[in-house]
This record gives structure tokens, sequence and C-alpha cells, in this order.
């Protein structure tokens, strides 16, 4: 499953920043991302860890960005010169440990399996300093399961795994984190919007993505490294 996944995004690189965020759908939940970066990452971090970085969208908030993909890391490398990157599988990082401030992801965990996510935030939570904080998103399986909504997906796994808030939570804890904060994204049908609508609804679904996380459709959570 791992090679096939990474296989996929080795394919997709050329057009991944295209086909997924150069769309109004794309920019509005890019947007609502940096905005959520900005405001959780702790101000005085000087190491920040990127996971499964893909082309690097948003690995200008960060010190190193890692992904298994070599095609991706190719595009990101030219995209964010500041920033270090490293191949690497993030359920077995080649990094030492208590050595980051902050660690992130964004759209992998709903790609892998629960083992794998389990994994992974065991990580994440090897490499954090005590007080270190590791931001992640996953879908929401709450809103996944009132709305029915199917994916439309060319492969089984992408965006399968669906957690709810507790869920999420739980498997923080697992890893040994204190569950900090949760908010959700994509409240509204912003799909489903006109085009010009979106822009302008987004601090409105930012204050009801934060209200109600679990009918959003993603939530994004920061958990506390003791
Ligand atoms: C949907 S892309 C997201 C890229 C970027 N985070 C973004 O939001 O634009 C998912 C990325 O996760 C990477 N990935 C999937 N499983 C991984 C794993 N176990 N270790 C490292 N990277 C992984 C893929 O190669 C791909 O680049």
């Amino acid at each position: 499953m791992q090679q096939e996944i990474i296989a996929y995004y080795d394919r997709l690189a050329p057009t991944y920043d295209a086909s997924r965020f150069e769309n109004s759908y794309g920019r509005f939940i890019d947007a609502r991302e940096r905005a959520l970066l900005r405001a959780w990452l702790p101000a005085n971090a000087t190491s920040i860890l990127e996971l499964g970085c893909g082309t690097g969208r948003l690995s200008g908030f960060a010190t190193i960005a890692t992904d298994a993909s070599t095609a991706s890391l190719a595009l990101a490398r030219t995209r964010e010169t500041a920033t270090r990157f490293a191949a690497a599988d993030a359920e077995h990082l080649p990094l030492p440990s208590a050595a980051f401030d902050a660690v992130f992801a964004f759209h992998l965990l709903m790609h892998i399996e629960t083992t794998a996510i389990h994994n992974i935030f065991g990580e994440a939570a090897r490499v954090l300093r005590p007080g270190g904080v590791l931001i992640a998103d996953i879908v929401s399986r709450t809103r996944r399961n009132l709305t029915g909504e199917r994916r439309v997906a060319t492969h089984a796994w992408h965006g399968a795994t669906a957690l709810t808030p507790q869920e999420f939570e739980a498997a923080g804890r697992a890893a040994g984190f204190n569950p900090l904060k949760m908010t959700g994204l994509l409240f509204l049908p912003v799909h489903r919007l006109p085009e010009r609508a979106r822009q302008p609804l987004a601090r409105l679904d930012g204050w009801l993505a934060g209200r109600w996380p679990s009918l959003s459709s993603y939530l994004v959570a920061c958990f506390e490294k003791p």
C-alpha cells in the first residue's frame, strides 16, 4: 500500500499543484491551512518539521520538510530554497529524538491506515522536545457518516481514513500527547458554492468550523508533547 501511494504521488508531482490548488476551492483550503499554521505554530519555534510535504505547498513554514516521494521533493526544493528537504518515510524518521519545537502534516493521515497513523504519531512524539506541538489534519468521520458523502477517488486508499474528534484525540493520547485544541475546516459545502462566493465566506466558514469541528469536512488538531 505504502509503495502504491508513493508511486502515485511520484507520477502526480508535476501536476499536483495545478490540479489540486490552482482553483478557487483549492485556494480556499490553502488559505485556511496557512492561517491555522500561522496561528498555531509556536511563535518562538526555531525547528519545525513537516511530514508528507509533497511539492512544498506549506514547506515555507518548516525548517525541515520530508516526504517519501522523490519526484515531489525535487519540485519542493525549487520552490522553498530556505527549507531543508529530506526523503523520509514518516513512519521511520531518520531524525534525532527531541530535536523539534513543532511537527506538522497536512493531507497525509487521511490516505494511510490507522496503524501507520499510530506509527507516525509515535515518531512525531519521539522527535519533538517536551512542550513541542504536533499539528495535523484528518477527514471528519462524523461528517462523512452524516452526509453519506461518497468519495470520488480513483484509488481505494485516497482520502479513505476518517476519524471522529474522539478517535483523533485518542490516537494522539496513545502516542503520549495531550490534545490541546481542535478545529474544523470546510464546514460549508464550499465546492458547491459559486466560485465568487468562496473567498468572501472564508471567515464565516472558519467560525462555523471552529464551533462544530466534527461537522466540518476535515478536523485539524494540535497536540502537545508533555
Ligand atoms: C496529498 S499529498 C499532501 C502534500 C502536502 N502536505 C500538501 O498538503 O500539499 C500527500 C503526501 O504524503 C506523502 N506520503 C504518503 N505516505 C507517506 C509516508 N508514509 N511517509 C512520507 N510521505 C508520505 C506522499 O508522497 C504525498 O506527497
